[in-house]
């Protein structure tokens, strides 16, 4: 830990993009956290807002709708990696976020692009004020939110790897069920107009696919430890 705090003399800001399922939140928390520096996760913002649209009754499929209302709600995200926060209204949402319900309308509400200005807002003045640099983690970090990154890292594995992680974290859900909902949720957040998801073109692909958590880790660690040897 000692080790950690010392390297983070120069504040840095890392972009980790890439679908669902290829280990972003654990890379990103476990490399923030032996870094000593901040952590987003930027898909629970997105959460955040869809689970005020649900909880408020707005129409999900009518973006000009869901435009209309985006700035409303009052999301605070807690960026310590050993116990990432995010309330909505003063509310811990950490759990309902994660809902079938959520996971299934947050593509359609995070493509509004006035919900993407409001959330991008909000993160790039997190990662201002990360006083010792920040891992940020989402699908346009790299291309939109932080082009100007120190590091960005595009993480990717098999749609059958994406799968099984999946259906382990949900506690066995079925293997063809949950391959079927990613593939079309990565679709549709590819294929959105207002920043898809997307690697940068200066990203470094990292594929997970035969890779523990440990040896993601490590190589992300590394690749930042370069970085900051480099400047
Ligand atoms: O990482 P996650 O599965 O919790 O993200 C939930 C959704 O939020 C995902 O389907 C796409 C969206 N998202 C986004 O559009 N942009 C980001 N930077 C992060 C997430």
């Amino acid at each position: 830990m000692e080790n950690g705090a010392a390297r983070t003399a120069q504040p840095v800001i890392v972009a980790i993009d890439g679908p669902s399922g290829t280990g972003k939140s654990s890379t990103s928390k476990a490399v923030a956290a032996q870094l000593g520096l901040s952590y987003l996760d930027t898909g629970a913002q997105y959460r955040a807002i869809t689970w005020w649209m649900v909880t408020n009754g707005i129409d999900i499929d009518d973006p000009t709708a869901i435009a209309a209302v985006a700035g409303k709600a009052d999301i605070v995200s807690g960026t310590d990696p050993a116990h990432p926060t995010i309330t909505v209204d003063g509310v811990d949402v950490a759990g309902p976020i994660r809902t079938q319900e959520v996971t299934s309308k947050v593509s359609a509400v995070s493509a509004v692009p006035e919900v993407r200005a409001r959330i991008t807002e909000l993160q790039r003045s997190l990662a201002a004020s990360a006083e010792t640099g920040i891992v940020v983690e989402g699908r346009d970090i790299g291309t939109t939110v932080l082009p100007d990154a120190d590091l960005k890292i595009f993480l990717t594995a098999s749609p059958e790897a994406r799968a099984a992680r999946r259906s382990g974290e949900l506690k066995g859900a079925d293997l063809h069920t949950t391959r079927e909902a990613l593939i079309k949720r990565d679709a549709a957040d590819s294929s959105r107009k207002t920043s898809p998801l997307a690697k940068a073109g200066d990203a470094v692909e990292v594929d997970t696919t035969d890779l523990t958590l440990s040896q993601v880790i490590e190589c992300v660690v590394t690749l930042v430890e370069e970085k900051r040897a480099a400047r």
